[in-house]
């Protein structure tokens, strides 16, 4: 077990006193510990002014459907990622097995220029511009709706404006470091 046993955080007890005891954990534990949760692989992206950018990303998730709106966390650390809030729109692009290749080529694994990501695969547009992937086995085209900076990210929420739903297949996770498909 992480975390020290002496230091076990009781809010509801400490939030009289107005004292919130912090509990530090390790952040290469807290890796570690992600490590083993199974995320489906997905692709970001966005477009403005004619400039497009894609990124590989597992932390993303529902958050309601009435209406449609998601979410998406991106690191802020790297200025690339400003381009997603500059633009106000973010399409939600979820892989397949087969689309293995396009997330290593859009994690920035082998350095590859935007043009030669985006040119791994067939894209097309929704509703907001932002690139939809053809193929892949859903897009949520959104529009921006609110961006909250936590930690080393911002949380995207994004309202969905346009969807497409594509063939049922295999889905591409990425569990203990590595591709998967089920
Ligand atoms: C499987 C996987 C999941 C990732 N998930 C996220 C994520 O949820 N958010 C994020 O900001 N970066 C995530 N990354 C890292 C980004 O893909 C990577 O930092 C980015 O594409 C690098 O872009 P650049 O080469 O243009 O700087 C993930 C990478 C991989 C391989």
């Amino acid at each position: 077990m992480y975390g020290r046993q002496d230091d076990h955080r009781d809010v509801s007890r400490n939030r009289g006193a107005g004292v919130l005891k912090r509990q530090t954990i390790d952040s290469k534990d807290y890796r570690d510990a992600m490590a083993r949760y199974a995320g489906h692989v997905q692709i970001a992206t966005t477009m403005h002014e004619g400039v497009r950018r894609g990124v590989t990303v597992t932390a993303a998730c529902s958050v309601s459907d009435n209406p449609g709106t998601l979410l998406v966390c991106l690191n802020h650390s790297n200025p690339h990622n400003e381009l997603f809030t500059e633009s106000g729109v973010f399409a939600l692009n979820t892989l397949m097995a087969e689309h293995k290749h396009l997330a290593v080529a859009f994690s920035g694994r082998d350095h590859l220029s935007v043009e030669e990501r985006f040119a791994e695969g067939e894209w097309d547009t929704i509703t907001t511009g932002a690139p939809a992937l053809v193929g892949a086995a859903a897009v949520f085209d959104c529009r921006l709706v609110d961006a909250k900076i936590v930690a080393t990210h911002t949380v995207l929420i994004g309202e969905v404006t346009g969807l497409r739903i594509g063939p049922a297949g295999r889905a591409l996770l990425y569990l203990d470091r590595g591709y998967h498909s089920v």
